[in-house]
């Protein structure tokens, strides 16, 4: 009965990561998957990490026991404070659900599954572009989803009145899947001045908005700047309407294997009467039935580093650090490219790569010359032209630069 069961093609980006780990050339270069390299081209374990990891160990209390379904409340609290802010109104009127999640892509998982039980019918609408996983998840749970106008590639900026169109055009209720910061694929994101057009377009439509926040602190280097859009799009739309928040730890705390992350559901204001916590019990119990029969409950070595790092003053700071580490880092490579790109004459203009933020940078290089980077110079990106700018390094940057020359004149 199995006999015909038709083969996928490879996952686009593990696909990528497969194909370079086999390339035999020595001076190959791996900008697809988004994960932070150090100035050596290797995985960077953050001394936070490190710290933390250790205590853990010579805690004589230390064992590997379940946690409860819906995770470490060390974990999800202290991920809810440093997302929504210690003097966030949602968290001191207890409008915050927050539960542990498989990174990223389980707390999405999660939200799926609540839209396709209490949401039903409504679509979720995602940018053009988006991570890839976003149509995929949604698909599991026969969500439909949508697409919204986001990147302008004649201009490689944002198409604002398309986004605003879409915002305008699209049912009442409608569901709008906003990354809270460094746009992925694109590394572009709305600006201060555009943000609360945005989110006000939102409110007056009552759509609900889930927040994919998966780079705060990592963009810029700082938990505040990184979590604006979330916070003011708490002050704007949860006036009426629930809020999703989808957060992972992957990045900021470069634990990308270790599945760690938390899923926020923020209530709307409520009236002096309503009894929020029964309101909150019952949600609770809710996200523990979905949590329950994915995972049964959430693993527990990941949450316990994160959880630590997050209650320790001493390790906080030091964590704060390592995110400035890997932000400036990459900050510091990206204008190295464009200078690069810039001292060469390579036809165009590069200074998007500059003005981008986070581990991307969409280069705008068609998917013919990713080909030709990939066969004829071993440098390897995303076929829309994504680009891991955290893979860079002095080592290997000019590489990458005469080798986007070659291909953008071949
Ligand atoms: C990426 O976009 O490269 C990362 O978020 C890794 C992933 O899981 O897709």
């Amino acid at each position: 009965v199995l006999n015909n069961i038709p083969q996928l093609p490879a996952d686009a980006l593990f696909g990528i990561k497969q194909r370079s780990s086999r390339d035999a050339r020595d001076f190959k270069v791996d900008l697809g998957i988004g994960a932070y390299r150090d100035e050596n081209g290797r995985p960077w374990v953050l001394p936070s990490v490190r710290s933390a990891e250790k205590a853990i160990h010579e805690d004589p209390l230390y064992n590997h026991e379940y946690l409860a379904i819906n995770g470490l409340p060390e974990l999800s609290i202290g991920a809810a404070k440093i997302l929504f802010g210690e003097e966030s109104h949602a968290l001191k009127e207890g409008r915050i659900i927050s539960v542990q999640s498989i990174s990223g892509t389980g707390a999405l998982h999660i939200v799926s599954k609540f839209v396709a039980k209490f949401l039903a019918g409504r679509a979720v609408y995602l940018s053009e572009p988006t991570w890839a996983n976003h149509k995929a998840i949604f698909k599991t749970q026969n969500v439909k989803t949508e697409a919204y106008p986001y990147w302008k590639s004649s201009t490689k900026t944002l198409d604002m009145d398309g986004f605003l169109g879409a915002i305008k055009s699209a049912p009442n209720g409608s569901i709008f899947l906003l990354h809270a910061c460094a746009h992925n694929p694109t590394g572009l994101d709305p600006s201060k001045e555009q943000w609360p057009t945005i989110l006000d377009t939102l409110a007056s439509k009552e759509h609900i908005v889930i927040f994919d926040s998966a780079y705060q602190g990592f963009a810029s280097g700082s938990l505040d700047n990184d979590a604006f859009a979330v916070r003011l799009g708490l002050e704007k739309l949860a006036k009426s309407c629930p809020i999703f928040v989808c957060q992972s730890f992957a990045k900021n705390f470069g634990m990308y294997g270790e599945r760690v992350g938390c899923f926020h559901l923020v209530l709307p204001q409520q009236d002096a009467n309503v009894d929020i916590s029964k309101i909150n019990r019952a949600i609770s119990s809710q996200l523990s039935t979905i949590i329950r029969s994915e995972v049964s409950n959430s693993p527990a070595y990941g949450a316990k580093i994160v959880a630590k790092i997050l209650n320790s003053p001493d390790l906080t700071k030091q964590w704060h650090k390592d995110m400035i580490t890997m932000s400036s880092r990459i900050t510091s490579m990206r204008h190295a490219l464009r200078d690069k790109l810039v001292e060469l004459g390579t036809p165009g203009n590069w200074d998007h790569i500059v003005s981008q933020c986070g581990m991307f940078s969409y280069t705008g290089l068609t998917a013919s010359m990713v080909e030709r980077l990939e066969t004829q110079h071993a440098v390897y990106l995303v076929s829309s032209g994504r680009a891991s700018i955290a893979g860079l390094n002095k080592g290997n940057l000019e590489h990458v630069a005469k080798s986007i020359d070659e291909v953008v004149r071949y």
